[in-house]
């Protein structure tokens, strides 16, 4: 698995100091608000998992699986499964996303979830990749800036694979073309 990996961006290390202030921040912006967590299946597991060691206000956790991808393009089609959204009526939500590569599969959970009388919407995202936003979606939390690659690992994955990489790194292209 590791053989398949071009270049290390970032370390284990790195992502758990990251983590460690962005939990920081989090946990005092919403000190008293118990927020919601939503964290987007099955990309954001290892992030949210990460973040949350590092939340020490109350909070509470759901989980939402949601779709663009195939291979390593969006297919601009965002398919969300059944959710109850009964949990998020009036209460400040936190989407905890992996990667925002177009923007579009963000933009639609952000819809969705003001639809359903969210009190607040913001999203916390591992990675925000430079150049390709074009829905202007703005996390109000981001881990890292990445230039436009293909990234796997921390719950990333390249067709359900590398996820359990316990870094994230830049996929060799011969792996996809
Ligand atoms: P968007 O809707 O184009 O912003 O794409 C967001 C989703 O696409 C993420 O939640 C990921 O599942 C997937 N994605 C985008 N870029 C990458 C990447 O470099 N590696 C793995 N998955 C990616
Ligand atoms: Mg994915």
């Amino acid at each position: 698995m590791h053989e398949d990996i071009l270049k290390v961006l970032y370390s284990y290390e790195d992502i758990d100091k990251r983590a460690k202030e962005l939990g920081k921040i989090i946990s005092e912006e919403y000190k008293d608000k118990n927020p919601v967590f939503l964290c987007l299946l099955k990309g954001s597991i290892s992030f949210t998992a990460k973040l949350m060691e590092y939340i020490d206000v109350h909070m509470e956790l759901e989980c939402l699986r949601a779709q663009s991808y195939a291979g390593t393009k969006s297919t601009g089609d965002v398919k969300l499964a059944e959710f109850d959204f009964d949990s998020i009526k009036n209460r400040d939500v936190l989407i905890i996303e992996d990667i925002i590569d177009t923007g579009i599969t963000l933009k639609k959970v952000t819809e969705v979830l003001n639809e359903h009388g969210a009190k607040t919407v913001e999203i916390c995202t591992l990675i925000k990749k430079l150049g390709t936003n074009i829905t202007q979606i703005e996390p109000k939390y981001i881990g890292f800036t990445i230039e436009n690659e293909f990234v796997v690992g921390f719950g990333l994955d390249f067709n359900e694979a590398y996820r359990n990489l316990p870094y994230i790194g830049v996929l060799k292209p011969s792996k996809y073309s």
